[in-house]
């Protein structure tokens, strides 16, 4: 059995992680980070902390490989169809018309709808977003294309998004005419239409390194920067706002907040959701 790591071995190993992805380890989650890397180590053969930590710092691409790996395997990946439901209550009501009519003054010819999913785990978020861009009037009327890229650090969760393979349990409160519109049934799970897979752009990105992509009219990105400290949030919500056309909207996670960037974000409420509207070009 391989031995719980000693407080110089847990500093190592949660620097090294913090570094590499802004993941931030302490003495709360400090359990799980032993329990997963054990796990990881028994895998791989390796009998001491030590060992593995020298590998991991190799800075070849077989290591590279495994720091990725170990990521993948620390992150938490929960999330849902339409999860929060008042935020798709505010998409649907506030933002996507207002960011459609914007797009549609705009000097540019014929703007598309640019959305951005980053954090998006296992796919059910940017497909919410594309379902609700697809079903909505205004988008309708427009006749604007739509991009919806949708990004994550850890490659399993994003290889189960481009499958759109869920179990059927997990759409049970999906309306039934989207369920048949876009969905259908394959071995008692439940499969996105390859049509509407296709139209979501997934890839691989850690938000610690970027790149972050650019004139964006709406990014999502929920539940995700609760992992990381300060510093990462700091880094990570500035970049978010350069990414944003001017007057984009972001959203985050329900229990996050942006009160200490009210010079970047306007705070609002709508339909019951809370939204931050981007503040300057
Ligand atoms: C709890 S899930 C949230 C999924 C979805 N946004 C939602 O709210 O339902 C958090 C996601 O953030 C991803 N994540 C964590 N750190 C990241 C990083 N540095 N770069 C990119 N994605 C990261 C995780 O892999 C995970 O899939």
């Amino acid at each position: 059995m391989i031995k719980i790591l000693n407080d110089a071995e847990f500093q190592l190993v949660k620097d090294l992680i913090y570094n590499l992805s802004g993941l931030d380890f302490n003495h709360k989650n400090k359990l799980r980070l032993e329990y997963k890397l054990k796990e990881r180590m028994q895998q791989l053969g390796y009998a001491t902390f030590n060992e593995y930590y020298s590998f991991l710092n190799k800075r070849s691409t077989s290591s590279d490989i495994e720091i990725k790996e170990l990521l993948d395997l620390l992150t938490v990946n929960e999330t849902s169809f339409f999860r929060n439901k008042s935020h798709f209550k505010a998409l649907n009501e506030h933002v996507l018309p207002e960011v459609i009519e914007s797009n549609s003054g705009s000097f540019m010819v014929n703007p598309p709808l640019s959305i951005w999913s980053a954090g998006c785990s296992t796919g059910q978020e940017p497909y919410s977003i594309l379902i609700s861009s697809l079903e909505h009037k205004s988008f309708i009327n427009s006749g604007m294309s739509l991009q919806i890229y949708a990004t994550d650090i850890s490659q399993t969760s994003i290889e189960i998004a481009k499958d759109g393979i869920y179990p059927a349990k997990r759409l049970h409160n999906m309306p039934l005419n989207i369920l048949k519109k876009y969905f259908i049934e394959k071995n008692g799970k439940i499969e996105i239409l390859q049509e509407y897979r296709k139209k979501v752009k997934y890839m691989y990105l850690n938000l610690k390194k970027g790149p972050f992509p650019r004139n964006l009219d709406i990014i999502f990105c929920r539940n995700v920067m609760i992992y990381f400290d300060d510093n990462m949030r700091k880094s990570v919500i500035e970049k978010l706002h350069r990414s944003l056309k001017s007057g984009g909207y972001l959203f985050i996670g329900h229990s996050e907040s942006l009160s200490n960037f009210s010079d970047l974000f306007e705070f609002k409420i709508c339909s019951g959701g809370i939204v931050y509207k981007k503040i300057g070009v």
